[in-house]
């Protein structure tokens, strides 16, 4: 699968790249390997503090704005009507966009039904492509969609070996909302790269661990985006669709789900409160 087609007809890559901590002065270094290596799906945040060098990398590749699909988010923080509206102006010129792809609200925490709808206001006026969440449980997204106009395009949720989320996937596939997998790597947890299922099937393939890993997503319908700072590892992770994991390997694959995230549970109490509250401006 090299591209889906969103509930709006609007074309995503199935293959993209995350830049979450990745710092500030080596991101538009980073981006623009992985825009030569051939990445055209750029996943970042307000919340990162680097869209303004992955606006650079995009502006100073000299590839055309339509060839690329740009994800950012809007944090908590910014989730009052006017103040989304403001925020997301102010991603804009970060990234120096006049549209924007995929806005996603970072996290289902506040006062989310009033940032969907400045949300809304803003793909209806033809600023964003497409909108969508991330971390919404199936509950959440259904209340969200049900008393709103626009259905989410996208939910980017955790998902890897260890945690796969078929319960969403089932749900997400059924209402026709795609599935994104952030963190496909579970962030290097578990020894995730070392693991003996995965090894195995990735020397049968002639290929490396998270090869299989973001594979295994693709053969799901999940899209991916894998974030490395690495040029060798960006080449690995992008190169996955020369090879297919038969129905065994996926199976074998299936059996390491461990029920919970190794990262942290979104539905925490100390979670909900220590992200709920930060800010990331004054
Ligand atoms: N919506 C949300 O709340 C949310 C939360 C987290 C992440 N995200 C998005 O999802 C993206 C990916 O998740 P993530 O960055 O948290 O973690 P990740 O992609 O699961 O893992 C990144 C880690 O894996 C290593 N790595 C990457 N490719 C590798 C390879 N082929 N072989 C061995 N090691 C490899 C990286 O190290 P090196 O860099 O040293 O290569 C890094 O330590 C983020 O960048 C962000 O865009 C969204």
């Amino acid at each position: 699968m090299k591209d889906v087609r969103l509930n709006n007809g609007v074309r995503m890559p199935a293959i993209g790249f995350g830049v979450f901590q990745i710092p500030e002065n080596e991101t538009e270094r980073v981006v623009t390997g992985a825009i030569e290596t051939g990445y055209r799906l750029i996943d970042t945040a307000a919340a990162y503090f680097n869209e303004e060098q992955v606006g650079d990398a995009i502006r100073r590749s000299g590839v055309k704005r339509e060839e690329f699909f740009i994800t950012t988010k809007l944090w908590v923080q910014d989730y009052e009507y006017d103040d989304a509206l403001r925020a997301f102006d102010l991603s804009m010129k970060k990234l120096g966009l006049d549209y924007l792809d995929l806005y996603l609200m970072h996290k289902p925490y506040g006062n989310y039904y009033a940032a969907w709808r400045a949300m809304e206001r803003l793909y209806m006026e033809g600023r964003i492509r497409a909108i969508g969440v991330t971390s919404f449980s199936n509950e959440r997204l259904q209340d969200l969609f049900l008393h709103n106009e626009i259905k989410p395009a996208v939910n980017q949720l955790e998902t890897h070996p260890f945690f796969q989320q078929q319960a969403a996937n089932t749900f997400l596939q059924q209402e026709g909302i795609q599935h994104e997998a952030w963190a496909p790597f579970a962030e290097g947890q578990n020894d995730i790269f070392n693991h003996p299922v995965l090894k195995e099937i990735a020397a049968r393939h002639g290929k490396g661990v998270g090869a299989v890993i973001l594979r295994w997503l693709n053969q799901r319908n999940i899209v991916v985006i894998p974030k490395t700072v690495r040029r060798e590892r960006m080449a690995e992770n992008f190169h996955i669709l020369d090879f297919t994991l038969s129905d065994a390997e996926m199976a074998a694959i299936a059996t390491l789900e461990t029920g919970r995230s190794p990262i942290y549970d979104d539905m925490d109490l100390p979670t909900v409160k220590g992200i709920g509250l930060h800010k990331i401006h004054e």
